[in-house]
């Protein structure tokens, strides 16, 4: 018998960064010793009172279904914590927690993208976005960044150029995986005008707005008239060390996200209900345990850009958040004659054990694109390991 396909499974993709996680994982069992830069996964432990709390809620019973949105007491406490750090005004009504970050998505591409509407995203970028937006039968517009003095920034030329084409939805990701960018406050001012001025939908994908290791995040629902265009992604994964619990937001305008729980009731009835209890008390407790979490995340990007910027033909810059770093590796890869960025994974991964994903692992790199980047994680490796692997793969590239 042949299996049936819809149609619809030819457009949809994946995160290649789990190939590079597999062929690493291969390595590991037969012995050789990875230094995993790879994947965005955390091995910081959960704060203690998240913990806590998750057992307390399972011995009270809180292990049955509960309302699609989530319960209201954590709706009610991201409202406010959201309101204050993105100095909006928000109520439960804007709140519909998702069992991830990442579910909010797909969410967000069908409640609102007709097939056929044309969609910016960010290219080199999460790579489901595009999955979500060929999915569900949409266009997607990707738009690159640029090396600026301190950073990448937007390439607002390829965004008006989308806006021309006929784009009404934007995906912005701001803090930036790969690249770590930052708009500075007059790029935001900017897209914010743009998107008011021609009617844009925005998906804020907000899923590093609290790993800033400098000065105030902002973003870019704050700025006039966007509240009511802008639909964020909140997640617990990043802030609370809480990847593998399962527990984000979506946040929005009430109408929107109404239409997002409607999908929950479909989709997965509702999330994880003591995980929710856990969360809450996360956000009401103490800052410590994030506080914990953020310094560990800035000594070991401190210490993998110094190394990273002192091999011969690297260019890194140091971000003010995310944990990624998108080094340009141009000229360590004209110095070994190696043309394809792949080749160079490889090669370093066999050689030396360190293990990362490059630029193909973020969209097919745009028309133009002549220099070469590597994208490194430092959520998932200790410090002492990330001297160690580092110094190898000076070593093997010097
Ligand atoms: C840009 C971006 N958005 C969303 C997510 C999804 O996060 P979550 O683990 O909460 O689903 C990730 C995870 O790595 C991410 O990098």
């Amino acid at each position: 018998m042949t299996v049936p396909i819809a149609e619809r499974m030819s457009r949809i993709g994946t995160e290649t960064a789990f190939a590079v996680s597999l062929e690493a994982g291969t390595l590991a069992r037969q012995g050789k010793k990875i230094y995993p830069f790879h994947l965005g996964d955390m091995n910081i432990i959960t704060p203690q009172n998240v913990m806590d709390a998750a057992i307390d809620a399972m011995k009270k019973g809180k292990t049955g279904y509960c309302p699609t949105a989530g319960i209201p007491e954590l709706r009610e406490a991201l409202a406010k914590d959201i309101a204050a750090s993105h100095k909006i005004s928000l109520t439960s009504d804007n709140i519909t927690i998702q069992p991830g970050g990442k579910p909010t998505i797909g969410k967000f591409i069908m409640t609102a993208m007709n097939p056929g509407d044309k969609v910016l995203y960010p290219n080199p970028g999460y790579p489901i976005y595009e999955s979500q937006i060929e999915f569900h039968g949409g266009k997607g517009i990707p738009y690159g960044y640029k090396e600026a003095q301190n950073g990448f920034v937007l390439d607002m030329d390829a965004i008006y150029q989308g806006v021309k084409a006929g784009a009404k939805i934007l995906i912005y990701n701001n803090y930036q995986n790969p690249t770590g960018a930052s708009s500075p406050k007059a790029e935001m001012e900017e897209l914010a005008r743009l998107c008011v001025k021609s009617d844009i939908f925005v998906l804020a994908d907000e899923a590093y707005y609290d790993i800033r290791y400098g000065g105030e995040p902002v973003s870019i629902a704050s700025f006039p008239g966007m509240a009511e265009r802008t639909v964020m992604l909140y997640t617990f994964s990043k802030k609370f060390a809480m990847t593998g619990w399962r527990l984000g937001s979506a946040v929005g305008p009430a109408q929107f996200i109404e239409y997002i729980s409607k999908i929950n009731v479909n989709d997965e009835s509702c999330s994880n209900h003591f995980v929710q209890w856990a969360a809450l008390a996360g956000l009401k407790g103490s800052n410590e345990g994030p506080a914990i979490i953020l310094a560990t995340l800035k000594e070991r990007r401190d210490v993998l850009v110094d190394m990273l910027n002192a091999i011969p033909g690297v260019k890194c810059f140091r971000p003010e958040a995310t944990f990624y770093l998108f080094p340009n590796v141009t000229g360590v890869m004209k110095r070994k004659k190696i043309d394809n960025v792949e080749e160079l994974r490889k090669a370093c991964l066999y050689e030396t054990g360190v293990s990362f994903c490059t630029r193909r692992h973020f969209g097919r790199p745009l028309p133009g694109e002549t220099d070469q980047y590597i994208r490194f994680a430092y959520s998932g490796i200790d410090v002492d390991q990330i001297r160690e692997g580092m110094k190898k793969l000076t070593d093997f590239l010097k």
